[in-house]
């Protein structure tokens, strides 16, 4: 597997506590998890937990549950859904960025490391401040906008071809896994809107149904907004849901070039 975050490992040296598994145990995992205490004047460390993996569900989120209800309640993620829908669970497993709600134990061997989402602000352990990339994904304005009233003033009708141009777009849940693992977003953050924003801003352009593609185009063509995009693939590669935010890139800059012929 690709390893997003390849200094995980050495950039932060002391380790902090380690909450044992119970002495019975028999099938016993060790979990590094990045903890940060904004309250605290402790810097990031590492914690270890001893999960007994005979009584734990097989996913990577479930093994948080229990360290978080069983050994140390102060340990803070984000999840909902636990089955891939909410985005909420991301976070860095083993130097891949990915869900931890279906992210399975037995997948990965030895210690498993869990960090935040590499390259954004920290709030607490492993949650990330999103406030950024959502500031980014409302500036693309992702709501159907039109000019014209609706054929015979219901709703706007879209034939099954054009529906079919969404696939592969509307099931972005946002997660932010294929944007912190873009090196160009590491690097540009603050004007490159990244992967996942570019992918769901070509959501709309593709719509039939949508009346601003000149104005949506207008938006982003810029050299940092779209063109920061080098083809790295680290995006399509890590997204969880399957999806290809580099040829949604791709489409969006052919869009630009045609407009101009
Ligand atoms: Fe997450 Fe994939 Fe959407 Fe990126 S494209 S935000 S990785 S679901
Ligand atoms: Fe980044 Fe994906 Fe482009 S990893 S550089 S957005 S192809
Ligand atoms: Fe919703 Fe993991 S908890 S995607």
């Amino acid at each position: 597997m690709a390893d997003f975050f390849p200094d995980a490992k050495s950039k932060i040296k002391k380790d902090g506590k380690v909450h044992k598994a119970a002495p019975d145990a028999t099938n016993v995992r060790t979990f590094k998890v990045y903890r940060y205490d904004p309250d605290s004047e402790a810097n990031p460390h590492f914690d270890k937990f001893e999960v007994d993996l005979d009584t734990c569900g097989p996913m990577v989120l479930d093994a948080l549950i229990k360290m978080k209800s069983e050994q140390d309640p102060s340990l803070t993620f984000r999840r909902s859904c636990r089955e891939g829908i909410c985005g909420s669970c991301s976070m860095n497993i083993d130097g891949r960025n990915g869900l931890a709600c279906t992210t399975a134990i037995e997948d990965h061997k030895g210690d498993i490391q869990i960090t935040p989402l590499p390259h954004m602000d920290v709030i607490k352990d492993l949650v990330p401040d999103f406030t950024h990339f959502y500031a980014q994904y409302a500036s693309i304005q992702p709501w159907l906008q039109t000019v014209t009233p609706p054929p015979s003033g219901k709703e706007r009708l879209q034939s099954p071809e054009d529906r079919a141009k969404l696939d592969g777009l509307y099931e972005c849940i946002l997660c932010a896994c294929c944007s912190t693992s873009c090196p160009s977003y590491w690097w540009n953050s603050d004007k490159f809107l990244g992967p996942a924003i570019l992918l769901q801003a070509y959501r709309w352009l593709a719509d039939s149904r949508d009346e601003m593609t000149g104005e949506r185009l207008d938006e982003l063509e810029d050299p940092f907004r779209l063109y920061r995009c080098h083809t790295i693939m680290n995006c399509a590669n890590v997204c969880p849901k399957g999806l290809n935010p580099a040829r949604a890139i791709a489409e969006v800059k052919k869009m630009v070039v045609e407009r101009q012929i």
